[in-house]
């Protein structure tokens, strides 16, 4: 479970998936805006159904609509009825630094048993507290760690120890991701999981000195079968 997507798209997920190498997907309001989910929601949910078909048994976050409890509490349950393997995504506080969400959380894992994934942390201070509120995937956005001059793979290391030190469940999902580099970096930090937007994934894959090795390779193979005839 290393690997996520991090796309609503669904050619892009149907593509990797089925490569066996990604183990979830993640999405957030954005992502869905960008691969033109429409139709309200509507929309949102026949999107969100057809992904968690298309990977079931595999996590499929689906993010909340809005920071106002109630809203987000009725959302989640929702969102989390529409299909087992979807999880919801809750931001770790709200515009203003509201605090709430944290109970929201802490309601939905303990009381409602709906997966959280909590997102929009910068922080090992703000996973850790999501951690201990029993969320089951902590998200830290390492490209923005990154951005704003900090480092990311510290904070990740940081986190996985106390995780493990304090015996709390929770998986790390990094995302955010800016560079391939990130994605090997942010794994060797500790990271369980890390979601990757499709074009990142391809060139995981995809090495141009690779490509000319193959090539050798069959031009090669024709001059034997060539010698064979
Ligand atoms: C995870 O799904 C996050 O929502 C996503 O990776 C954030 O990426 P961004 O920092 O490019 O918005």
């Amino acid at each position: 479970m290393s690997l996520f997507i991090d796309s609503s798209k669904i050619s892009e997920i149907k593509k990797y998936h089925k490569l066996g190498i990604v183990s979830g997907v993640t999405t957030n309001p954005t992502i869905m805006v960008k691969d033109g989910v429409t139709g309200g929601m509507n929309g949102i949910k026949d999107r969100s159904i057809e992904i968690a078909n298309m990977v079931s048994p595999a996590p499929v976050s689906v993010e909340v609509l809005s920071n106002e409890k109630e809203e987000m509490l009725s959302q989640a349950k929702e969102f989390a009825s529409w299909a087992p393997n979807i999880n919801i995504k809750i931001t770790i506080h709200g515009v203003n630094g509201e605090i709430e969400n944290l109970e929201v959380i802490h309601l939905l894992e303990k009381k409602h048993d709906i997966r959280v994934n909590v997102t929009a942390m910068m922080s090992v201070q703000q996973c850790y507290l999501a951690a201990t509120a029993g969320a089951s995937y902590v998200s830290i956005f390492g490209g923005r760690v990154n951005n704003m001059g900090y480092n990311s793979c510290t904070e990740i290391s940081k986190l996985r120890d106390l995780l493990d030190k304090f015996n709390l469940e929770s998986k790390i999902i990094v995302g955010s991701t800016r560079e391939v580099i990130n994605i090997v970096d942010w794994l060797n930090s500790g990271a369980h999981i890390v979601t990757v937007p499709p074009k990142f994934i391809q060139s995981m894959i995809v090495h141009p000195y690779t490509k000319e090795t193959v090539k050798m390779f069959l031009d090669d193979a024709k001059k034997l079968t060539d010698l064979l005839a």
